[in-house]
């Protein structure tokens, strides 16, 4: 269910405020989405062909879609991480988003991600999923990375290799925008495969 903008500013008494977290790239910062304006969040999500690569962005995607995310990312689920993408220029022009979470109670971390169209096929995906990936494994103690691609999501499929996912094997996910299951790819990154990646790419810098 959809919060009210009322409801967002109430933190019930069980509610610990995520902690914050912020990553600089070469070209991004990457940060809890606390301050990401709610006109432009709803503007770049409101995109069908973001939306029916996703399983649960609802499509049109409103205002009040856009507040309601932000409302349930500041209460309390300290497994799920979630970063705003931004431009590293003065005024920091949010671009996208990209989290993890547990699939399930005690199922492996899923990265989710998606970038508004303006600014596709620049790279950006590929260099916030990197520093995720290293922040997951790094910081945050995280012992393997699932994602998801529709076999029609060359792009995704892509940031994943470059990322050092694997191919798990074809799944069938829901799309809540096309209300259908689509089929697609199933990928992971272990933590020993991480490692050993970044042992290699550190043996050859
Ligand atoms: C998938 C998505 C996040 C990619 O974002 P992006 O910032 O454009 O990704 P990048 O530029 O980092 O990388 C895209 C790669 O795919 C490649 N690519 C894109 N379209 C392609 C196509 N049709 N055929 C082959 N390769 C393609 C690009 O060339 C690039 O690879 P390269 O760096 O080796 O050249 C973006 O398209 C998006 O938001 N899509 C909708 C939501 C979504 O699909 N999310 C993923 C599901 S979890």
């Amino acid at each position: 269910m959809n919060s009210s903008c009322c409801e967002s500013q109430i933190v019930p008494e069980r509610t610990i405020l995520a902690p914050a977290h912020e990553i600089r790239t070469g070209r991004l910062v990457l940060k809890s989405p606390v301050n990401v304006e709610i006109k432009r969040l709803a503007s770049l999500a409101n995109n069908r062909a973001i939306a029916e690569n996703l399983s649960t962005m609802p499509h049109p995607y409103t205002e009040q879609d856009a507040m309601s995310w932000l409302a349930d990312g500041s209460k309390a689920d300290k497994d799920e991480k979630r970063f705003s993408i931004h431009l590293d220029i003065p005024d920091e022009i949010f671009i996208g988003i990209i989290s993890y979470r547990p699939s399930k109670e005690g199922g492996p971390f899923e990265l989710v991600y998606w970038i508004g169209e303006p600014y596709w096929d620049y790279g950006y995906t590929s260099e916030a999923a990197r520093a995720v990936v290293d922040f997951a494994f790094e910081e945050d103690g995280v012992g393997i990375l699932e994602a998801g691609a529709r076999i029609t999501n060359v792009a995704s499929r892509r940031v994943l290799e470059k990322c050092g996912f694997e191919y798990l094997g074809f799944a069938k996910c829901h799309s809540l925008a096309l209300d259908e299951e689509v089929p697609a790819d199933r990928f992971a990154l272990t933590r020993p495969r991480y490692m050993g990646l970044k042992w290699r790419q550190s043996t050859h810098d």
